[in-house]
């Protein structure tokens, strides 16, 4: 009997390909563009030793009591495993594949575009052209001003990869001064991806707390783990003690900003904008969602990794990691459960 693994996406070209030339495998696939039927997931799981799965996959108990006792690999095609439940796979023994390192350019570069949007109101400003509104405001002095980039302290809560990235993007552009925000608090960060936390000219410093990371920075880039811990860290109080001036970014999970209180934020003026990749309740957004009627805002739809180089890059990733888990070897990246 082959053994089966389960893929939830049609994948890119050469990932495809990889996974195809194990004919040893029986691989049953949702080929389509459109997410995989939960219902479809659950039934063709049974038996299954491997599964690839999309962050839109939720890997659950539910889920896994239908695979079955074989499954011992989750690849997913993603950075963030907040879809995991790791504490399932972990009691079962089941490794857990991700993408961590070959998306750290792509969404970096997206965050530094929406910092940049917000602050120069991009979004309000195109918005204005295009419905016809130029003519009726020429030139101005005070035109569409926004807050610039250089001189600013950027604040990041989580300082991994991406955050480091976004900050090494950030330097040449004259930031003066950079802190962050872990889940230790006051702690140096361990891992300085790329060098420059040691070599930058300007200071990078641990935050005691959120309420200072919130009140010093002009930039806010939120860039953590959807934990527990990080649910609604950034809620009314949090834009309470921002600078009316300062934007906030985020490009790692929508529940980590309490989308009411940013709206409120917002409409009060209480800062000054804000980019977005990811929102709660993504993708049900429709166009009378309370954020769309404020400006200052920019939301685009979770692409901080779409770029084709690095999607194709993730899909090849996923398939090694599946494919190590099967055999046993090391994986590309797998998490430490
Ligand atoms: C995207 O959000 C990812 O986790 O890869
Ligand atoms: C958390 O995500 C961190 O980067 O420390």
């Amino acid at each position: 009997q082959r053994t089966k693994v389960v893929v939830t996406r049609q994948l890119i070209d050469e990932a495809q390909r990889l996974l195809d030339t194990n004919t040893d495998l029986e691989i049953v696939q949702w080929h389509s563009s459109n997410p995989c039927d939960r219902s479809w997931l659950l039934e063709h799981a049974k038996g299954a030793t491997g599964v690839l799965v999309m962050l839109s996959d939720k890997v659950d108990e539910e889920l896994l009591q239908a695979a079955g006792a074989q499954l011992k690999v989750i690849a997913s095609f993603s950075v963030g495993t907040d879809h995991v439940d790791r504490e399932a796979l972990k009691k079962r023994n089941i490794r857990l594949g991700y993408t961590p390192t070959c998306l750290t350019d792509a969404v970096a570069d997206l965050t530094v575009m929406l910092i940049l949007m917000a602050q120069r109101r991009a979004g309000e400003s195109m918005g204005k052209v295009l419905a016809g509104e130029w003519p009726q405001m020429p030139w101005h002095p005070l035109l569409m001003t926004g807050p610039q980039i250089s001189r600013s302290t950027v604040g990041f809560l989580g300082f991994g990869r991406i955050g480091q990235a976004t900050l090494k993007r950030l330097l040449p552009f004259g930031i003066s001064r950079a802190i962050y925000l872990t889940s230790k608090p006051g702690e140096p960060v361990q891992e300085d991806h790329f060098g420059i936390i040691k070599e930058a000219a300007i200071p990078i410093e641990p935050a005691k707390n959120w309420e200072q990371l919130a009140s010093e920075s002009d930039i806010v880039v939120v860039g953590c783990a959807l934990t527990p811990s990080t649910k609604h860290l950034v809620s009314t109080e949090f834009f309470s003690k921002m600078k009316k001036r300062a934007v906030i970014v985020n490009i790692a999970r929508g529940p980590i900003i309490d989308t009411n209180a940013l709206v409120e934020a917002l409409a009060q003026e209480k800062i000054f904008g804000a980019g977005l990749d990811v929102i709660e309740n993504e993708p049900n957004i429709s166009a009378d969602h309370p954020l769309l009627k404020q400006p200052r805002c920019v939301l685009v739809p979770h692409i901080g990794s779409a770029t084709i180089e690095t999607r194709e890059q993730m899909a090849t990733e996923s398939v090694k990691n599946l494919l190590a888990g099967l055999k046993d070897e090391a994986m590309v990246n797998e998490v430490e459960l």
